[in-house]
């Protein structure tokens, strides 16, 4: 059974797309360009409302499973928990350095541009590793039963950004994204 396993890969692809608009902002920051705030913000508030309290849960869960059935089978792989939890602080301090930039506090440039970077190669290494290594160990070694016991751990959410689209903190963020899809594919 599959459906974990395919739901997971597909936050995955939408983390990428809001990763890579992260990634062009911080481009005009360091070129000295205007930064959209608005989707910053985006970003910080997706990361803190769907990966730290539904993706990331999810994949403990497989991730304690794996640790059952087939120890082994985690060889290579970094402790799943662990990386979760340097995240969700890198999370927080890219959001402590962007709000410090907001309110006018006086911060090196140079500082602000570093925790960004870390947030954003952390995110992006976190990703690759479960899809190059942590998924395929997963899908070897679980049994169907283990993913209906999986599945009825943790009740689906709609994806706040890309499903549900009501909160209008997301509105700039998902515009860019919408934006630069159309520009690449036109
Ligand atoms: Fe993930």
């Amino acid at each position: 059974m599959a459906g974990v396993i395919e739901s997971l890969r597909s936050d995955h692809s939408r983390m990428t797309k809001l990763l890579d608009a992260l990634e062009r902002q911080l481009s005009s920051f360091d070129e000295g360009k205007p930064v959209d705030f608005d989707i910053l913000d985006g970003v910080i508030y997706y990361c803190l409302s769907y990966p730290d309290l539904h993706h990331h849960p999810l994949e403990d869960l497989v991730f304690d499973r794996l640790k059952l059935r087939n120890p082994e089978a985690l060889a290579g792989t970094k402790d799943l928990r662990e990386e979760h939890e340097a995240l969700a602080i890198h999370t927080r301090r890219f959001a402590a350095a962007i709000r410090t930039v907001q309110q006018d506090i006086p911060v090196e440039r140079k500082s602000v541009q570093e925790v960004a970077s870390e947030f954003l190669s952390a995110y992006r290494r976190h990703i690759m590793m479960e899809e190059k290594l942590f998924f395929p160990a997963a899908q070897r070694s679980l049994k169907p039963e283990d993913w209906s016991t999986i599945a009825g751990q943790l009740k689906p959410i709609e994806d706040p950004l890309f499903e549900r689209r009501e909160d209008e903190r997301f509105s700039a963020l998902y515009e860019d994204i919408i934006a630069w899809d159309q520009a690449s594919t036109a």
